[in-house]
């Protein structure tokens, strides 16, 4: 795929994650948290974000994945996807969230029904506070209605790439967000 559009440079990306990470840094002062990154396009996200905190701060891990067959990368570019909506735990939290602030780290809020079933997962935990950080958010794809606490970017249904997030496993090290062109 050579036709690969900028949508957001890495200057505006490192722009607004450092305003994130101030906000983060200012709404918890004098506490701590407990930042759990969405495997694997958060990653990056994560990784870039957590280092704007001036807080103490942990990292955790968590893993979804969505059942019935995805179609080739190709189609639901073309024709879209619609998932049941079901999801499935693949890593769970490796520890205790009891009483802590949860910051969950996802590289995009697109239907929300991801987001929706990982914040009753992390609810069963008992943190003291759960948040929810997105880099990019489709508000116009919405099927549940969640809102991110802290949101990068608000964007158009279209479907991007790069800093973590990709098409086929592939492109996930692009520096920028890019948007894949629906043939
Ligand atoms: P949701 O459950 O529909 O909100 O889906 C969120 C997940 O879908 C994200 O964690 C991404 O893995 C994936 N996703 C949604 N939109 C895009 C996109 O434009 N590019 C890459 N992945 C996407
Ligand atoms: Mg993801």
């Amino acid at each position: 795929m050579t036709d690969l559009k900028v949508l957001i440079s890495r200057e505006e990306i490192a722009k607004r994650v450092s305003e994130m990470g101030a906000e983060i840094t200012r709404d918890f002062k004098g506490q701590s948290i407990i930042f759990v990154g969405v495997l694997k396009g958060a990653a990056i996200f994560l990784s870039d974000l957590a280092r704007h905190v001036r807080l103490d701060a942990t990292f955790d891990f968590i893993g979804v994945s969505s059942y019935g067959n995805r179609p080739s990368p190709q189609k639901e570019l073309k024709d879209g996807w619609d998932s049941t909506g079901e999801v499935k735990l693949t890593k769970d939290v490796d520890q205790s969230m009891q009483d802590k602030n949860v910051i969950v780290v996802e590289d995009i809020l697109d239907t929300g029904l991801t987001l929706t079933y990982l914040r009753k997962v992390l609810l069963a935990h008992q943190p003291r506070t759960l948040r929810i950080a997105a880099l990019l958010d489709k508000p116009s794809r919405r099927k549940l209605p969640l809102e991110g606490d802290y949101v990068g970017f608000k964007i158009p249904d279209e479907f991007v790439v790069g800093y973590g997030l990709d098409y086929a496993e592939k492109y996930r090290n692009l520096p920028d967000i890019c948007v894949v062109p629906r043939q």
